[in-house]
């Protein structure tokens, strides 16, 4: 295991009627940014039990935060911001609510020309400071809940790109596994695959003498092919639906990642599938994720044959057998939920996309992604090709 430095600030209150517990842990006389996005909350009944809860307070709403957040839109939320002189951001909903409040929290005390230069610069780790954010989740899936990472959407260029600090971690966020009840199947589908494309590149790199995190991997990985078709099947169990919460959390708060090497190349890679097309983020990755590993086969083939008998139970065969069949284990299993695994399933005018891809991340010197830095970019080329 490799040395590590680990802290998570966020304070996680979990459980039905949490919601009540707001006010505990909003500074007094803060002056809040509601920031939620298209209306679910107004139909499920969170926007009226959380703002009951915010009477005291003098309380700015924004809303129409879109999924895959817009910079656009965020900018508009910091000028309100500003003005109104807001001092905590309440981010009520999904990720893309959570990663937007993320960038408003780190834009709003921002003094460069334009906030967006600290995602093309990779400099928002170097701020000083950052609005205060509490979060009340509606959907399990990105992990933003509990961490300092969030990922934002340019229209103008149809750029997507991901910072982190660690001061946009939330300060509190609120699991209450009512919210599952009224999510869409597919936002149930896409967020069991997010997560477990969170363990997946944390995990499929190379045996690293962490037994204690692969051990917490393959539980989250176990735990989301027995509870993902629960919740599909009946969203309003709340047992299922709070595992479902908590292994979207542990999936992705920087816990599993810690003295291991770690991947990442699905997740860059799909994000450029979102910015070109707005194909779902979970989608994109259970578009790539598999092909990624048939390609950097010999790579990663001990960790797929520990994967395959660990997680999946094949015990016979040799080593590429078992990874084989560890990948085909995967897919069926994204597609058992209801998601499609293949780009052309997605947009006709895929033709050109590997191409593009590569373009983009040479533009950007992405030229050697993955764990050592393995996934050059042919093979990039080649992943998005064979995911056509
Ligand atoms: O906008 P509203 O009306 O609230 O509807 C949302 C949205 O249409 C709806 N929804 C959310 N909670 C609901 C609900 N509908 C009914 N009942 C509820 N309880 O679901 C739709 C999708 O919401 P969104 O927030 O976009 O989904 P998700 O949580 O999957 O977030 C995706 C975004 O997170 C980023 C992705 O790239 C994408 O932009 N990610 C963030 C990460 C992070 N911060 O660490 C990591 C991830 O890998 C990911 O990249
Ligand atoms: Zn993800």
């Amino acid at each position: 295991m490799n040395s590590f430095e680990y802290r998570n600030p966020t304070k996680i209150l979990f459980g039905k009627g949490k919601i009540q517990k707001l006010k505990d842990n909003i500074p007094a006389n803060a002056t809040i940014l509601f920031a939620y996005g298209g209306g679910s909350i107004k139909k499920n009944g969170i926007y009226e039990q959380a703002m009951a809860e915010l009477k005291e307070y003098k309380v700015i709403e924004f809303s129409g935060i879109e999924a895959n957040p817009r910079y656009e839109t965020c900018m508009r939320a910091v000028e309100l911001s500003r003005a109104e002189k807001v001092d905590f951001i309440l981010a009520v909903g999904g990720g893309s609510v959570l990663d937007a409040a993320k960038f408003i929290a780190i834009a709003i005390p921002y003094e460069g020309a334009d906030p967006w230069e600290m995602l093309v610069n990779r400099t928002a780790g170097q701020q000083k400071k950052a609005i205060p954010i509490g979060t009340i989740l509606t959907l399990p899936a990105t992990g933003s809940e509990m961490n300092g990472s969030s990922v934002i959407s340019r229209e103008s260029t149809r750029e997507k790109l991901s910072f982190g600090s660690p001061l946009v971690y939330p300060a509190f966020s609120i699991l209450d596994p009512q919210v599952v009840k009224s999510l869409p199947k597919i936002q149930i589908a896409n967020g069991v695959i997010d997560a477990y494309s969170h363990v997946l590149e944390q995990y499929m790199t190379y045996p690293s003498d962490a037994p204690i995190q692969d051990n917490f991997a393959e539980g989250i990985f176990r735990t989301l092919i027995e509870i993902g078709p629960k919740v599909l099947e009946n969203p309003a169990d709340e047992i299922s639906a709070g595992n479902f919460m908590w292994a979207c959390t542990m999936a992705l708060n920087g816990l599993i990642a810690q003295g291991v090497p770690t991947d990442w190349a699905t997740h860059m890679i799909g994000h450029e599938l979102t910015a070109l097309y707005g194909i779902d983020h979970a989608q994109t990755l259970a578009i790539i994720g598999p092909n990624l590993y048939r390609v950097m086969f010999s790579n990663k083939k001990q960790k797929l044959a520990q994967y395959a008998e660990r997680v999946w139970g094949i015990t016979t065969g040799t080593v590429d057998e078992k990874a084989t069949a560890a990948i085909e284990k995967t897919v069926s299993f994204f597609q058992s939920l209801g998601v499609k695994t293949r780009l052309s399933e997605y947009t006709g005018q895929y033709q050109e996309t590997a191409s593009i891809i590569q373009d983009r991340f040479s533009k950007r010197n992405w030229k050697a992604l993955g764990e050592n830095g393995i996934i050059t970019l042919d093979k990039v080329k080649e992943i998005v090709e064979m995911s056509y």
